[in-house]
């Protein structure tokens, strides 16, 4: 139908004008000529296949206080937990028996949960759980620090850049925190062996269509395994509690864009995707993605874990995720696979 999104399938990328083009011109037409194109580049790797991560929310503590984020340490109303190493043991023992094959362990920077804890616990999982991935997403941490996950069996880290613009990072974070040292960090990790995801908010406050186009030709470049990208949504105890949300439609719009740059590269259809819109996780994957990543936390401290407001799915048990993902993804002609979901090797 229209000759950017051809180039863009053909060779996966386009000059920023292009991009901007697209960002500019996202009508329900054009996304229908990308999701078609996308879709037909995920299944040429993936199949109908969409690959599934058990994530454990086990902390909600934080040091840093990032203006968006509903567990930043200045909000004096979020009802801090940490679950115990043994609780999170359990957490794994509840997803591997429902067929989860890879965990993601993802925590706010909480200091009192200290590096030689997690190196214990990453042991144990992968004594335990030999068939398992373990993925961290842990937030910045010391070379060093990466090198002894690494060593301990963890295999993936997730670590969204969150803007690749440093003055609308700055935007977005206090002034101690800087995008050279996020970037630094995604290198470092790269280059221990972790397969690495980054990402970033759609529609996050002051973001530009220019923003956009420089995290595109940012990612490019990384060239990461993973990709997580969702919608911004307003938490009512940050600095950014009147911002609007990120939309629906511009976020399936970059899942198409990336899937069609990065054609083997994990893209999961986030929880904030299905809380914008009750089908947007069904959409995310018909846009590209090919990962979901249901919630293995207790129900006891789900609703905690507030990143923003009404996220969905913290009544329900992990079980019950399970199913209804099953569901949803056999809704749309798709289906959930339970091995561990490494990044394809060709
Ligand atoms: N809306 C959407 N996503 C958010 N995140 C943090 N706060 C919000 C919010 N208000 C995302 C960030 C972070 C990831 C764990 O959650 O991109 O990297
Ligand atoms: Fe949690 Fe549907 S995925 S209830």
């Amino acid at each position: 139908m229209n000759e950017i999104t051809e180039k863009l399938e053909n060779e996966q990328f386009l000059e920023k004008d292009e991009f901007k083009w697209l960002l500019e011109n996202n009508t329900p037409e054009l996304r229908a000529d990308l999701s078609k194109r996308a879709q037909r580049v995920a299944g040429e790797t993936f199949g109908k296949g969409v690959y599934v991560r058990g994530l454990i929310e086990f902390s909600n503590y934080c040091k840093n206080d990032c203006y968006y984020c509903g567990i930043r340490c200045g909000n004096e109303q979020a009802h801090r937990y940490r679950l115990s190493e043994q609780e999170i043991l359990d957490c794994c023992a509840i997803g591997y028996d429902l067929g989860f094959r890879t965990f993601v362990l993802q925590g706010g920077e909480d200091p009192d949960f200290s590096d030689q804890m997690m190196i214990e616990l990453i042991g144990k999982i992968r004594a335990g759980y030999n068939d398992c991935a373990i993925t961290l997403s842990l937030g910045e941490r010391p070379r060093a620090v990466y090198e002894a996950f690494f060593a301990a069996g963890a295999n993936r880290y997730l670590l969204r850049h969150e803007t690749a613009t440093a003055e609308h990072y700055q935007k977005l974070h206090p002034r101690e925190l800087l995008l050279e040292n996020r970037t630094e960090c995604l290198r470092n990790l790269k280059e221990i062996g972790f397969q690495v995801g980054t990402g970033f908010m759609v529609g996050s406050p002051h973001q530009t269509v220019e923003n956009l186009v420089a995290d595109l030709v940012f990612i490019k470049e990384l060239n990461p395994q993973m990709i997580g990208i969702g919608p911004f949504i307003p938490h009512q105890h940050t600095p950014y509690k009147d911002a609007e949300a990120g939309t629906l439609e511009e976020t399936l719009l970059l899942i198409s864009i990336l899937r069609l740059m990065l054609p083997k590269a994990l893209i999961p259809a986030t929880t904030a995707l299905g809380t914008i819109d009750p089908n947007g996780r069904e959409l995310g994957i018909l846009a590209g993605a090919n990962v979901v990543m249901p919630n293995l936390s207790p129900v006891s401290v789900r609703k905690d874990y507030s990143l923003y407001d009404n996220k969905i799915c913290t009544g329900d048990e992990a079980a019950e995720c399970r199913v209804c993902l099953s569901k949803r993804m056999e809704g749309i002609g798709y289906e959930i696979l339970t091995h561990r979901g490494d990044y394809p090797q060709k």
